[in-house]
């Protein structure tokens, strides 16, 4: 048996020297990296050798004046949901699975619908408007943070200042920012901890039933319900806002297996979500940390190695080639059992996210037939475990109006 593990970057799975340095990826990324799926499975599966609570560390470790500007509000992110190694996990999962049970979230279908419907006619006035849009803003970022609210029990509310938080603390705690940009980042995490611990005070005393109150109920303190808080708005939404983005890109730029009015129907949406879901996921990766020296395949793993999992393609494992900005790089799509986890810490929202991602690019593609990429080499955001571009820019085809 092949053994399992390869440094970040190498062409085959398994072991081998690193590439040069100059690819990003490589000096970014001193995990060691499991990329057989077998293998990955297996780890995630032994939640007690190879433990989640490096789940939220951030990647690059923060300089002092980052650290100053959290300290100083008390942020804080105890150990509860992704990261919680204890056996508190599963009394806590079971709170927050109740919110995202299969019944509710196929009940939220025509809510999904309407939201998508309603941006995505938006999007094709903007375009009527200004000759062009770009359908990250227009229909993948906001739905998807409006309906988890919604099946939270939270308020609708400052939902653009939650999407620029999200996407910061991502960079915080996924990227590899420098000193300064760091210090910009940690203002933004310390503006939405301020934000949350003042809703999470709020929801408590909230009439009806949301999740803090019900977390509450539980007996989780202030600051755990802020550190659930945390991870939960971001991952809840951020992640299939970037689900969305890649599938809109790589149908519009030619490179999915579906052509774009094909994905105007049901289930050509669904089965063009799956392929970039085991193709090149939003969370292409995941951490866990070796708990004690143990075995995984052949290979002894010594207590303390910090591991990453590759779900699915990205540019931290990607092979050398091809490189960036094109494709991840992986013929063999991941097995769609893995994608979203696997285990005791499997995600909560893996109905929800493929469930919004396709009525959304159905919705799309339906209400705006004759559009064109602008821009086919768009930004991407590659941060450790999540990756999408941020813009798809789109223009009528010449000749076609809406
Ligand atoms: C495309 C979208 C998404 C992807 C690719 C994704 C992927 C993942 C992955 C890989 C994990 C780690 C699993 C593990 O450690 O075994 C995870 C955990 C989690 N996800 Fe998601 N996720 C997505 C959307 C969502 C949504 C919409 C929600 C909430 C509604 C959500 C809630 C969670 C929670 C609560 C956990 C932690 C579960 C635990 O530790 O028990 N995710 N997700």
């Amino acid at each position: 048996m092949s053994p399992a593990f390869s440094p970040a970057g190498s062409a085959e799975p398994l072991i081998e020297s690193p590439e040069p340095a100059e690819r990003p990826g490589q000096a970014r990324c001193p995990y060691l990296v499991v990329r057989d799926p077998e293998v990955v499975k297996e780890a995630l599966h032994r939640p007690s050798d190879f433990s989640p609570a490096n789940a939220l560390i951030a990647v690059t470790p923060l300089a002092g004046p980052a650290l100053r500007v959290l300290q100083r509000i008390g942020f804080a992110l105890p150990p509860v949901l992704a990261s919680n190694d204890t056996d508190t996990h599963a009394g806590i999962r079971k709170v927050v699975a109740g919110y995202f049970t299969p019944a509710k979230v196929a009940a939220m279908e025509p809510r999904i619908r309407e939201l998508v419907r309603e941006a995505a006619g938006n999007a094709a006035g903007q375009l009527e408007q200004s000759g062009q849009v770009d359908l990250v803003q227009a229909v993948a970022a906001f739905p998807p943070a409006v309906v988890m609210l919604e099946l939270l029990g939270l308020p609708i509310r400052d939902l653009a200042a939650l999407k620029k938080w999200g996407l910061d603390s991502m960079e915080l705690f996924w990227g590899w920012p420098g000193e300064e940009r760091q210090l910009e980042l940690a203002r933004s995490a310390a503006d939405f901890y301020v934000w949350l611990r003042r809703l999470v005070a709020e929801s408590e005393a909230a009439p009806g039933r949301n999740l803090f109150k019900s977390l509450s109920e539980h007996g989780l303190s202030r600051p755990e319900m802020c550190s659930l808080g945390y991870f939960l708005l971001i991952a809840g939404q951020e992640t299939t806002t970037q689900l969305i983005s890649t599938t809109l890109f790589r149908l519009l730029e030619g490179s999915a297996p579906l052509e774009w009015k094909d994905a105007a129907s049901e289930d050509g949406s669904r089965s063009v979500v799956r392929h970039v879901l085991t193709t090149e996921s939003s969370v292409p990766t995941w951490r866990r940390v070796a708990a004690q020296d143990t075995l995984l395949g052949e290979d002894l793993i010594p207590a303390g190695t910090e591991i990453l999992l590759e779900l699915t393609a990205n540019h931290i494992t990607a092979p050398a080639e091809p490189s960036l900005p094109g494709t991840p790089g992986r013929d063999t799509p991941s097995p769609l059992g893995l994608v979203f986890g696997s285990g005791i810490h499997r995600c909560l929202g893996a109905k929800l996210a493929e469930l919004e991602a396709s009525v959304t690019v159905q919705e799309t593609a339906a209400a705006l037939p004759g559009i064109r990429l602008l821009d086919h080499e768009p930004e991407w955001i590659r941060l450790l475990s999540f990756q999408a571009p941020r813009t798809v820019t789109v223009v009528n085809r010449p000749g076609e109006r809406l």
